[in-house]
């Protein structure tokens, strides 16, 4: 067997940045200006004041012990300030840091700027869902715009963790389950929210978060630790932060668990064999939120000031909230046990970002653009389009959908989700929205069908959460006290009985916000509370039911696969989400998204994942065969699906070359073709399978995918490249990235079943 081994410093180094090229913009001074105004400044700083640059304060007190961030800046103790949204409080606090410190130096404002600032689009895994990186890049664009007007200069965000856990509640937050797929969702995103020039009233710094291998908590118990072998990190892991570096990404934030049993916040492996000296990474590392001081809690870090120490010497920059750099960093220095150009190293990118964004030249928000742009109503549209482009068409038995627009049918919304504004969009929408402007799925279908239309509603039960939710309050408002056992059967004998005078039943299930998120672990996929008995009960009055979900995470719905004709999953869609949700089911628009996770039958099927290996019994095999024995081991619906109210047909797969040499490119060609009659999108997806070589590879692996707009009976050609970067990996005997020779498979299809086939060969 040839092998083409490359060494990992060179296919691992990102776009050659300049040394102070981090947050990889173009402003008005060029690298070396700004490289001079770093040295400037950094020569007048004390010890203090360096240090306090490597600090962030939390804008919120959430303790007693907590600094007030006015008294913390004051002192020139801060670097950045965490959790303020609002221009007024912003522009109070820079207003200290610039006029009240030695050094005028401002502050940068941080904060999670998630799936929207004002206008809330649908959460990061939904718009994953569209498989429209364009789309994602223009919404983070306005994320950024809006984030920046108000005087937030810093966004934690992209979350690029893989997760193939739906348990775990973060999973809302990221891109799914694949590396190629997450890889060009990073590199979105990085783009949305920086452009080509952080200094731009448009712009702000973006953080690849959490670095790394969070999605990997065992059970999916979020925080807990996380065991990946060197192989899965590179293959899987990784690649979503490499390419977010690629585009130029400002920051980078470190994870909360254990990696392999070392803390990710105090992991050197990380944050300097791989980030830094492999990846030649030049912007600067935040803690995630109090992970510093919470090395202690690991027992990683004997005590606060060890924490620091650990923290810092591993590559953290930035330690966000827990005070921790403040009061221990400088004692080490001092007793030469850090030396002062380390920390010097830490400050040169946090001011060199400073400089990028134009901070000291205009360190104040201008409220009254925040207003005015908060306003705008192209960025309602803009959420409805993605809305649109996001929510997942899963079956349509009959062609129930879309529905006709006939204002003599009665419609009833029947349940908890159905018109709870709240829940249209997650978690972490809760800093700059409180969810009062969003569109619930009664009032889409209302505003669709006008004033004359028969549109009842019906909640049939609630939803509650067994442990509360840490978010509760802070993201929204306390939930309402539970309904009494007779409130209970009366609300659900409503619904039954509204569904039974209606004509069609439009059933919103799912989860509510806080469900999924941070801290948001569910041990079970079925749909929470009373749903499933609402549901059957509600499908055995015999009325066509359209179930629309609206989750953070795929659910259990074996038994609506197969006794509701009709079933959406419209995520958490964003304050436009009910509009959209109500074009979609009347026709004014057509699905196109597709599932950017595998989605499982139920919690014991989890993990899962599409790219697994064959192993030596494949589920084809004769015997011993890898598999569930009590059920399927195929998934309810695979990694890349999604209907449309058109047809698509895949067709003329070809490789321009059946055999090319290690290191050569293959180009592929393939026809999609509108075959319906009305206009839609496809996906087109390109996987690949290595069949022998230095390792057991994937039974396939995402390597190519693009959106293509097809007016019905239309077709066009779409071209893709296969080069070494998606036919090498690395390889864990190795240790290091290889190109095998070997036959490779190819399929090219709506899904990751594609079953159009084609070979070549690397030799
Ligand atoms: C904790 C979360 O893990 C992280 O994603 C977030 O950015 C910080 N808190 C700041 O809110």
């Amino acid at each position: 067997m040839k092998r083409y081994t490359l060494l990992l410093t060179v296919l691992m180094i990102g776009g050659g940045f300049e040394v102070y090229g981090g947050p990889g913009s173009t402003s008005g001074d060029t690298d070396a200006k700004i490289k001079t105004k770093v040295e400037e400044l950094l020569a007048k700083m004390t010890l203090e004041e360096k240090i306090g640059q490597l600090t962030q304060v939390g804008g919120v007190q959430f303790g007693p012990n907590m600094p007030k961030p006015e008294d913390v800046i004051k002192q020139g103790q801060a670097g950045s300030v965490l959790w303020v949204n609002d221009p007024v409080t912003i522009n109070r606090l820079q207003k200290i840091a610039v006029e009240q410190t030695r050094l005028h130096i401002p502050v940068i404002f941080g904060l999670d700027v998630i799936h929207g600032f004002h206008t809330i689009y649908p959460m990061p895994l939904a718009l994953a869902a569209s498989w429209d990186p364009a789309l994602m890049e223009r919404m983070d664009g306005i994320a950024a715009r809006e984030a920046r007007a108000a005087g937030i200069t810093w966004t934690f965000a992209p979350m690029v963790d893989i997760a193939r856990d739906p348990r775990w509640g973060r999973i809302v937050e990221g891109a799914g389950e694949d590396p190629f797929l997450g890889a060009a969702m990073a590199r979105a995103q990085v783009r949305g929210f920086q452009g080509d020039d952080v200094s731009q009233p448009d712009r702000v710094l973006a953080c690849a978060k959490h670095f790394a291998a969070y999605g990997a908590a065992t059970g999916g118990r979020d925080y807990d630790s996380s065991y990946v072998p060197e192989s899965e990190l590179f293959n899987v892991y990784l690649p979503p932060f490499h390419a977010a570096l690629e585009a130029g990404v400002a920051t980078f934030m470190s994870a909360y668990m254990d990696l392999n049993d070392v803390p990710a916040t105090g992991n050197s492996f990380l944050l300097r064999d791989v980030l830094r000296k492999t990846w030649n990474f030049q912007g600067f590392v935040v803690s995630d939120a109090f992970a510093v001081k919470d090395l202690t809690t690991h027992g990683f870090a004997r005590d606060a000031s060890d924490a620091a120490y650990k923290a810092f010497t591993a590559g953290v920059d930035m330690d966000m909230a827990s005070g921790t750099y403040r009061d221990h960093l400088a004692q080490y220095v001092k007793s030469g046990r850090i030396p002062e150009t380390m920390i010097d190293d830490a400050v040169r990118p946090i001011l060199a970002a400073k400089f990028r964004l134009g901070l000291f030249e205009h360190p104040y928000a201008d409220e009254s653009r925040a207003k005015t742009l908060d306003a705008d109503p192209e960025n309602r549209k803009a959420a409805r389009e993605a809305a649109q482009q996001s929510a997942v068409l899963l079956r349509n038995e009959g062609d129930l959908l879309p529905l006709a627009k006939n204002a003599g049918k009665s419609i009833a919304v029947i349940g908890p989700l159905g018109d709870s504004k709240r829940d249209m969009l997650s978690m972490w929408a809760g800093f700059g929205q409180d969810g009062s402007t969003s569109i619930t799925v009664l009032e889409g279908i209302r505003n669709k069908l006008g004033a004359g239309a028969h549109v009842e509603y019906a909640p049939g039960v609630e939803i509650r959460k067994r442990y509360p939710s840490m978010f509760e309050g802070m993201m929204g408002a306390k939930p309402a006290p539970p309904w009494t056992e007779a409130q209970a059967r009366d609300e659900f004998q409503k619904a039954v009985g509204l569904a039974k005078r209606s004509d069609i039943v439009v059933l919103a299930l799912g989860e509510k916000a806080l469900m999924s998120g941070e801290a948001a672990t569910q041990s079970s996929l079925e749909l929470p509370g009373k749903q499933q008995e609402l549901m059957e009960a509600v499908a055995a009055t015999g009325k066509p039911v359209v179930l629309v979900l609206v989750s953070g995470r795929p659910l259990d719905i074996e038994w609506a696969s197969e006794h509701v004709p009709a079933i959406v999953e419209a995520w958490h869609p964003g304050m436009e989400g009910g509009n959209a949700i109500a074009d979609l089911l009347f026709g004014d628009a057509n699905f196109s998204a597709k599932l950017p996770v595998t989605w499982p039958r139920n919690v014991g099927q989890v993990p899962i994942y599409y790219a697994h290996n064959l192993t030596h019994q494949p589920e084809t095999a004769a015997s011993f065969k890898s598999r569930f024995w009590d059920e399927p081991s195929a998934p309810l619906y695979p990694f890349g699906y999604g209907l449309s109210y058109t047809k698509f047909t895949i067709s003329n797969l070809h490789v321009n070359r059946d055999a090319v040499k290690l290191g050569e490119t293959v180009e592929v060609t393939v026809d999609a073709k509108n075959s319906g009659k009305r206009s839609g999108a496809e996906v087109v997806q390109l996987y690949i399978h290595q069949k022998s070589g230095g390792a057991s590879r994937p039974v396939r692996e995402l390597k190519g995918f693009e959106k293509v707009a097809l007016a019905p009976g239309e077709t066009k050609t779409l071209r893709f490249q296969l080069s070494p970067n998606e036919l090498r990996y690395w390889n864990s005997t190795s240790r290091g990235w290889v190109e095998d020779a070997s036959d490779f498979d190819l399929w090219a299809g709506s899904d990751s079943r594609a079953s159009l086939h084609a070979n070549f060969k690397v030799e």
